[in-house]
């Protein structure tokens, strides 16, 4: 069991993690598509992260949404590098990257309608099936939606259950997708099976000049993110809690650790009773 805050490993900050004196992070999350056949003085450093801090998995290319058959060579090497790193969980998106032959730079919606759940729901299985665990399905932030039959709470609710896999709850991701789409991020976090959130997102975002919130990974967690990760974490069991910063990281990384202290302080508010010792 991970209690707390950890950071997404970023060739900017795995130095200092290495040379960390500090309790934070309590783990760090990598994606396997960026180490798997990685040799040489990279894959030392990566051995070093992984001896000194557990390892949490997010994939980014599987496309889970895609019609297109599992890439399984990709996936077998996925489940070798989980067993290598020790790794507490695998996540993966709600969302498609490619479509036969085009692998697109970017995670796009699913329409939310009772064919692209089932597809979801197959394809998880496959996965749960071969790799012999559960893993986590992340809700993506989106701009637009595309003829749906239902609510995306309904259908990240209905693929969890009928899929038997756990929720990766992206904070951030409900308060850009509420303040877009013209939803509450309260009302929709309570519309899911809470019992499944397994794993825990919060990212930065801006304000763009015609008024949409841009999940951009690209500065601290914002004051409503915060307020909505305070209301989320007493509803359900300590899981642990990830900040992704994936660009303009500040020169100085003890910004970076001022903010994961800022954030277990959040967690510790209501969880440290029941934190595994
Ligand atoms: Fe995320």
């Amino acid at each position: 069991m991970i209690n707390g805050i950890g950071i997404g490993l970023r060739p900017e900050i795995i130095e200092a993690l290495l040379v960390n004196e500090l309790p934070l992070p309590a783990f760090v999350e990598l994606s396997p598509e960026h180490w798997i056949g990685v040799g040489g003085y990279n894959r030392h450093m990566l051995d070093k992260v992984v001896s000194r801090y557990p390892i949490m998995g997010h994939g980014l290319s599987l496309s889970l949404g895609s019609p297109d058959p599992l890439d399984w060579d990709f996936l077998k090497k996925v489940k070798a590098f989980m067993v290598e790193t020790s790794m507490v969980l695998f996540s993966e998106h709600l969302s498609f990257s490619k479509c036969g032959n085009a692998h697109l730079n970017g995670l796009f919606p699913l329409p939310f309608r009772y064919d692209a759940a089932k597809q979801m729901i197959e394809r998880i299985k496959q996965v749960q099936d071969y790799i012999g665990r559960q893993i986590a399905i992340e809700n993506i932030s989106y701009y637009t939606t595309l003829a749906p039959e239902m609510n995306e709470s309904e259908f990240l609710s209905l693929i969890a259950e009928e899929a038997d896999c756990l929720l990766l709850l992206d904070v951030s991701n409900v308060f850009v997708n509420g303040s877009n789409h013209g939803y509450d991020p309260k009302t929709f976090i309570s519309q899911l099976p809470l019992n499944r959130i397994g794993y825990i997102h919060l990212a930065g975002n801006y304000v763009d000049e015609d008024g949409h919130i841009i999940d951009s990974h690209d500065r601290p967690v914002n004051e409503s993110v915060r307020e909505l990760l305070d209301w989320t974490v007493p509803q359900i069991a300590p899981v642990p809690v990830l900040v992704e910063r994936d660009l303009n990281f500040p020169e100085d990384y003890r910004k970076i650790y001022k903010e994961l202290e800022e954030l277990q302080a959040i967690l510790d508010k209501h969880w440290k009773p029941f934190y595994a010792k």
